[in-house]
């Protein structure tokens, strides 16, 4: 069972909220946070607010409130029920925390050049956030149809032509990208056959995997890099792939 790295606590597949914040206290945020959420909403679809600025106005809010704001920031309401259909091992949706999508950007480190796929990508907020925070081209594969409708609706509505979601069970597509984020999206046999389809990639390529509150210490071909977050671990190929693939 995947446990939270920095608290320990069971992770997203033992319980719905590990993390008791984000859209779920949403409702907590105070009228003037909500106000300057929306002031930073309309800046970032304005195409104004982006990149270390937006770093350093998401690092001014106080810790306890940046979830909230960025579901403000972004229009994200709560999300619908988890279908009756998830297949054996996969996660209901939960979202990942902001600061752990901020030590992502920091420390794999995620650049303009890269493409990240978020695996299990829920609402969208770590393939919108990550894009606005570091002009990375990113990518969401989605098992569940009605959240992939929603995190389309998000990024249309701020134009983001280099965000994507992608409607498919991630241990069954073709996968190609730089850095792979998984905040514990599935478990047991559906994550092993996902980490096969990352192996594939890592054949070809160089690859990061961002995985929180997740830890996979059973795989063999990967190593693991500490990070600047207790919940992030970084995992890299042992073997860089042939020149030309
Ligand atoms: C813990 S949530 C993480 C959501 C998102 N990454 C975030 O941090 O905001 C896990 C998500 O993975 C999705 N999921 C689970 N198994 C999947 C699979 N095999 N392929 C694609 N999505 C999957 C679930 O529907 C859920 O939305």
């Amino acid at each position: 069972m995947p446990r939270c790295a920095g608290c320990d606590r069971p992770g997203p597949a033992a319980s719905r909220d590990p993390h008791p914040r984000g859209l779920l206290r949403s409702a907590a945020v105070d009228d003037s946070l909500r106000l300057r959420a929306r002031a930073a909403r309309a800046e970032v679809a304005s195409g104004a607010l982006r990149g270390a600025a937006l770093r350093e106005r998401l690092r001014a809010v106080p810790f306890g409130d940046r979830d909230a704001w960025v579901d403000e920031l972004l229009g994200i309401e709560p999300p619908p029920p988890d279908g009756p259909d998830l297949p054996r091992g996969a996660v209901p949706y939960l979202p990942c925390g902001v600061d752990e999508i901020l030590a992502v950007v920091q420390d794999a480190p995620v650049g303009p050049d890269d493409e990240l796929v978020d695996l299990g990508s829920g609402l969208g907020r770590v393939a919108v956030l990550v894009h606005l925070l570091s002009g990375a081209r990113t990518r969401g594969i989605e098992i569940q149809a009605p959240l992939v409708d929603r995190a389309r609706t998000m990024s249309t509505a701020f134009g983001l032509t280099a965000v994507s979601f992608a409607h498919a069970n991630a241990a069954d597509c073709e996968l190609d990208g730089s850095v792979f984020f998984l905040y514990a999206p599935c478990n047991g046999d559906l994550l092993a056959r996902v980490v096969r389809r990352l192996e594939d990639v890592a054949r070809r390529r160089p690859i990061v995997i961002a995985a929180v509150a997740l830890e996979l210490p059973d795989v063999p071909w990967l190593a693991a890099r500490i990070t600047s977050s207790a919940a992030l671990t970084l995992y890299e190929p042992r073997v860089r792939p042939a020149r030309g693939g």
